[in-house]
Parts: C-alpha cells; structure tokens; sequence
C-alpha cells in the first residue's frame, strides 16, 4: 500500500462543513458553535434538531411552530403499520427501521421535490415518525398493539410512552432527551459519511437515511452500545469486574465503549450519560451497572490510554429504563437522524458527487479461458 493511501479515510478531510466542530485533543464538541455542555444544560432535543438543520437557534415562536410540526407528524400510515406486523418476530430492531424508513419512502407526496423545503419537510417527518417505527415494532415483536404517539409530550417523553405504554419519570425522559442531544451530530462519522455519499447523488432523504442507518448498524460504530451491555451482563457483579477486564486486556479483545478515531482524550458526551446514568440506576435499583462500568473505565485507560466514548454510559442509562439491549442503537439512530438530515441539506446546498479512487493492486494481464476448458 503507498504512504498516498489513508486506510480507513483517518484524518483525510473531504469537505468542508459548518455544522459540527470535534476538538478530539481538548475533547469538545459544538454544534454551529454551541458547545453540547451549554445544550445539555439549557436546551432540548427538538431545539437542537432546530438548531442542526438551520444554523441557529430558534427564536420562541419558531421553536412552537416548531415543535408544532414535530408532534403533529409522529403517526405512520396504517399500511406501514400492518407492513412491520408482516415481518417475522425475531428480525432485529435495526433492520425493522431502516425497512420502515425506506418504505416510508413511498408516502412521499412529491418524490421528485428534492428542493431544500421538500427536504427540510421530510427531515420533521422522518424525525417525528422513527420514534414511532422503533416504539412499534418492540410492541408487534412481543405481541401487543402499538401505543398512538401523544403529541402532547416531548419527543423523548413520548418515545418512552409508546414503547411502555406507561408515562415514565422526569429522570427518564429528561436523561433521554440528554441523549438525544449528545448523539446528534458527530461530524463525518461513518454513517453520516454514508447519508452524503448517497445524498452527493441527488438522491433523497429518505435513500440517505436508509443507507446511514445500514452503516450505524455495524459493532465499530452504533451497535458499541449494545456490546457494552453485553460485557456488564457477562461480568455481572461489579467484585468481578477489575479480573473480567484484566483478562479481557490480556487476551486482546477489543473493548466496546472505549477508543475514537478523533478523540484522544475522554469523549465529552461520555460525562454527561455517566452522571445520568448513576441517577437513574439509583432510582432502579440497578446501580451495579455503572459501578461495573467504573472499574472497567479505570483499568482500560490505565492499561491502554484509551478513554471512554459516548456508547460506554449510554446503556447503562437505557437499560435502567427497562429498554431492551437490542434497542440501544434505533435510539442512537432516531437522534442522528438529525444530524443526518442537517448533512444532506449541506450537501445538497454544495453538492458534487463523492467519488474517490482506489489504488490498484489486483493482477494487471490475466488471461479469460472459457468455462469448458477450466479445469475441474
Ligand atoms: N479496545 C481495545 N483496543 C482498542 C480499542 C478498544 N475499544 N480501540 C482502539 N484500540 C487499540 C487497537 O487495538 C489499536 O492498537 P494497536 O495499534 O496496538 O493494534 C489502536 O488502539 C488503534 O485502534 P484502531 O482500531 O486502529 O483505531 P480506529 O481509529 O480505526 O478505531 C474505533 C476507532 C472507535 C473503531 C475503535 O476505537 C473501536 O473499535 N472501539 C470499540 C467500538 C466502539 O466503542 N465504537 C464506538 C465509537 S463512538
């Protein structure tokens, strides 16, 4: 491989962009300027989406309408409905909503509008109604009816209505919509990197979406969080955890939650999901998941230097909600769906095709032989 070629595009940067600013050295994070510490203290996650897709924050009549909009496009059609009831019961929450995204698709009043108010409308739809698809389909798998959205709620409030049925504490959806702000938009992680390319086609919303929620799927980047439940439920009891991930270290496996392409230091969101993790595993009497989290976070950053990322609190924070582990990433992809959205309109706005090269080091003078005269 030639010193030209950066495997894994690291630090190779491909355009510019006003939306999302990483000081992965200082471990900051703003978006259009606004640091996430000043968002998660004073903002919510239906102003941050505001925020994302027109560059500034709203003013208090902008926001109602706003929000209006939001609430009042959360219901799927019918037919959709009956389509995820089609699916057979085990398919796995992350397949069920990018086939929800993408045949919400049909829907479409003016496919062929791919102006930036055609866009703009589908990223309120899209954002309103994957809540609903997730919530949904966790009901139909287990068997019981899907709960109406309440338009009366936050976009996280409801969410947790519509998954239980039941409306959940302050804590919870406070934590929720917390989470919907820190997994906004994270500049050109792989699958927001995926919504751009298939946007830089002048394809639409919808194609862009369905091909970022293919990419978050993968265990490298939003599926972490689901492989860090996954290590908690195999250590167990906080005693055993130190001796679980010494042995984990030594036997070179790698370690959901921890390491960034561009932080060096902690993920700032990563605080944020701990503190509020901490509270409501108090509150659920499941306090043991972050206490295993803390000496699992202590060992790997003494032993390896590499720190926490966002995906190591957030599951814990899910799981004392009592949101099965298999949900974890939906949840991340029905918040980035804002930031996806806010790069589509980017791209759209500057567009040029993404299209870069490869270096070629398969054989050069190969030599067809027809099929009958191979040997067998
Ligand atoms: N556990 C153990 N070792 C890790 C690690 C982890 N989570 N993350 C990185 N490393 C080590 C690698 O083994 C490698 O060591 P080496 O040079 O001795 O081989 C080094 O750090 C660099 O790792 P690399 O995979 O090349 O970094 P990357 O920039 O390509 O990968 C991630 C970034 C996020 C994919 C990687 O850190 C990872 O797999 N993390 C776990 C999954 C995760 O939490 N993803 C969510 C990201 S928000």
């Amino acid at each position: 491989m030639s010193t030209a070629v950066k495997a894994g595009l690291e630090d190779v940067v491909i355009s510019t962009s006003d939306i999302c600013f990483i000081d992965g050295h200082q471990g900051r994070l703003l978006y259009y300027g606004f640091d996430i510490d000043d968002l998660v203290a004073h903002s919510t996650f239906e102003e941050v989406a505001y925020l994302l897709w027109h560059g500034m924050l709203p003013s208090r009549k902008e926001l109602d309408r706003h929000m209006k909009a939001l609430a009042g496009a959360r219901k799927l059609p019918p037919r959709l409905t009956r389509l995820l009831s089609a699916q057979p019961k085990k398919t796995v929450p992350m397949d069920s909503l990018r086939t929800g995204v993408s045949a919400l698709s049909a829907y479409d009043p003016d496919p062929a509008d791919n102006s930036r108010e055609a866009t703009l409308r589908r990223a309120i739809q899209l954002t309103a109604q994957m809540p609903t698809l997730v919530a949904a389909w966790e009901r139909i798998r287990h068997g019981k009816t899907p709960v109406a959205p309440n338009p009366r709620l936050s976009l996280a409030a409801n969410f947790l209505y519509m998954i239980s049925g039941k409306r959940p504490s302050e804590l919870a959806a406070r934590t929720l919509d917390v989470a919907l702000i820190l997994h906004a938009d994270h500049e050109l992680n792989a699958s927001t990197f995926a919504a751009r390319v298939t946007a830089a086609t002048l394809s639409d919303l919808y194609a862009a979406v369905t091909s970022a929620i293919g990419t978050l799927k993968g265990p490298l980047h939003g599926g972490a969080n689901e492989g860090v439940m996954r290590m908690i439920e195999s250590i167990a009891e906080p005693a055993r955890a130190e001796g679980w991930i010494k042995k984990a270290l030594a036997d070179k496996v790698r370690i959901m939650g921890f390491g960034h392409r561009v932080y060096r230091v902690e993920d700032p969101r990563a605080k944020h999901l701990r503190r509020l993790a901490t509270e409501l595993g108090q509150q659920a009497g499941k306090s043991r998941y972050v206490e295993i989290l803390d000496t699992v976070a202590r060992v790997v950053t003494e032993q390896k230097r590499i720190y926490p990322n966002v995906d190591l609190y957030s599951g814990a924070a899910y799981a004392a909600m009592g949101i099965p582990t298999d949900q974890f990433t939906p949840i991340f992809a029905i918040s980035r769906i804002a930031g996806w959205s806010a790069h589509v309109l980017e791209q759209h706005a500057h567009n040029r095709l993404i299209r870069p090269r490869a270096e070629y080091t398969g054989p050069t003078s190969a030599t067809y032989v027809p099929i009958g005269l191979r040997p067998d």
